[in-house]
């Protein structure tokens, strides 16, 4: 797949998506100007952190497979941690934390054609030597400050490439979900429920059980609190 790197963009994922020639291709910036994060949230992305976008075009791939993405890319970022000694967790549905605190978040931003994905662009961004503001120091870590040492982000990168090819099921995925089984906040606008977490479903629904009864929500209209507060 073509790979291009640059020292600054605005977004990987607007790159992309203003650059689309059919081809499949990875865009890599050492640091962008408007990292986009989901619901609509910035995403900071200081020199020293990987920032990268993956833009896919396929002919057959089914809108109800598409949570299948987002496991592939949530399984292979936290193998991709692994690999450096520390133990990350899944944040249903995209974030990956350690000790409870965040060090990345995917932006997946797909193009549909009927019950199609035609195209779909998924944005990481993983913190790894990039300093952490003060507005977010106290919810996310990074790699750096986590082992107390400088990576080199091109080998990082390399290695997330090559375990986003992989194929990793919903039990990876579920697997690395620490607060399943556990009681927590979902909170809906103003509504907060209290529920205890049992599972994801294959379309992406955590499944919760509230008063007794089973409930499945979506992640574009409920979020989670869990034990870390966050
Ligand atoms: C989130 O945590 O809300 C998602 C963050 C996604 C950030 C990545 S960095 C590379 C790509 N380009 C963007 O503008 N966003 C994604």
């Amino acid at each position: 797949m073509n790979k291009i790197i640059f020292d600054v963009l605005d977004s990987t994922n607007d790159y992309c998506k203003q650059n689309d020639d059919g081809k499949d291709m990875v865009v890599i910036a050492k640091e962008q100007t408007l990292g986009r994060g989901t619901k609509g949230r910035s995403f900071i992305s200081a020199d020293g952190g990987l920032y990268l976008s993956i833009m896919r075009h396929f002919n057959n791939f089914k809108v109800q497979n598409a949570f299948k993405i987002m496991i592939n890319t949530a399984v292979a970022v936290c193998k991709t941690l692994e690999n450096y000694g520390v133990n990350p967790t899944i944040k249903w549905p995209n974030d990956v934390l350690i000790n409870g605190k965040k060090i990345s978040g995917t932006l997946i931003e797909n193009t549909f054609s009927g019950d199609n994905i035609s195209r779909s662009i998924v944005g990481i961004g993983i913190n790894i030597n990039n300093s952490l503001s003060s507005e977010i120091e106290n919810i996310a870590t990074s790699l750096s400050q986590e082992l107390s040492k400088i990576f080199n982000v091109e080998e990082v990168i390399e290695l997330l490439l090559k375990n986003l090819e992989k194929d990793y099921t919903l039990q990876d995925y579920t697997s690395k979900i620490d607060w399943l089984g556990k009681t927590i906040n979902v909170i809906s606008g103003e509504k907060t429920l209290i529920a205890t977490a049992k599972g994801v479903s294959q379309d992406g629904r955590l499944i919760c059980i509230v008063d007794g009864k089973e409930m499945a929500f979506s992640s574009a209209e409920v979020s989670v609190r869990t034990q870390y507060g966050k």
